[in-house]
């Protein structure tokens, strides 16, 4: 009998767009009081439990006030990351620049909110980036950006065996 023992390794750009460095003390009946720094180290937490399941898992995270930052960064991740989550935060709501790189660099990428934009402000239900997304999660507080990493996770997966079935 073989085993196969190839070793499944991705890595994973996280990004987080404008004011969630203030998580914790921004809005807490928004946003909740989790911070940050909690999240990212959630992520990597999630990211250990999945290496228990096979998957090698690198997590990359990023947060930046500018626009166009975060489009560097999403550019950088060209040969680097095989997906991105990423929170625009307000940039949801007005960023064709960000939509724009998100389809550019054809990464597959899913959309994460703390809040459940649609039962917000009339402003906040429209995402531009939603439709060069895989997939948005929103409503969920920090939970949903470990929902994300798991979506993200499951499509490369899901890609990979329709690519070597
Ligand atoms: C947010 C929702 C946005 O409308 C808002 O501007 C944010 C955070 C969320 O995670 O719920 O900054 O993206």
């Amino acid at each position: 009998m073989f085993t196969d023992h190839t070793l499944t390794v991705y890595s994973i750009l996280v990004l987080h767009g404008p004011n969630l460095n203030l998580l914790g003390q921004r809005e807490p009946g928004v946003y909740g009081l989790t911070t940050l720094n909690d999240i990212n180290q959630m992520l990597i937490a999630e990211a250990e439990k999945l290496q228990e399941e096979g998957l090698t898992l690198k997590v990359t995270a990023f947060q930046s006030n500018h626009e166009g930052a975060l489009i560097d960064a999403i550019h950088g991740a060209i040969g680097q990351h095989q997906g991105i989550v990423i929170n625009p935060g307000a940039y949801t709501h007005t960023s064709v620049a960000i939509r724009d790189a998100i389809a550019g660099v054809a990464i597959p990428t899913v959309e994460v909110h703390l809040s459940n934009i649609h039962r917000r402000e009339a402003f906040r239900q429209h995402s531009y980036i939603a439709p060069v997304a895989i997939g948005q999660i929103s409503g969920f507080g920090a939970e949903s950006y470990r929902l994300g990493l798991r979506a993200i996770v499951a499509y490369l997966q899901q890609q990979s065996l329709n690519t070597h079935p």
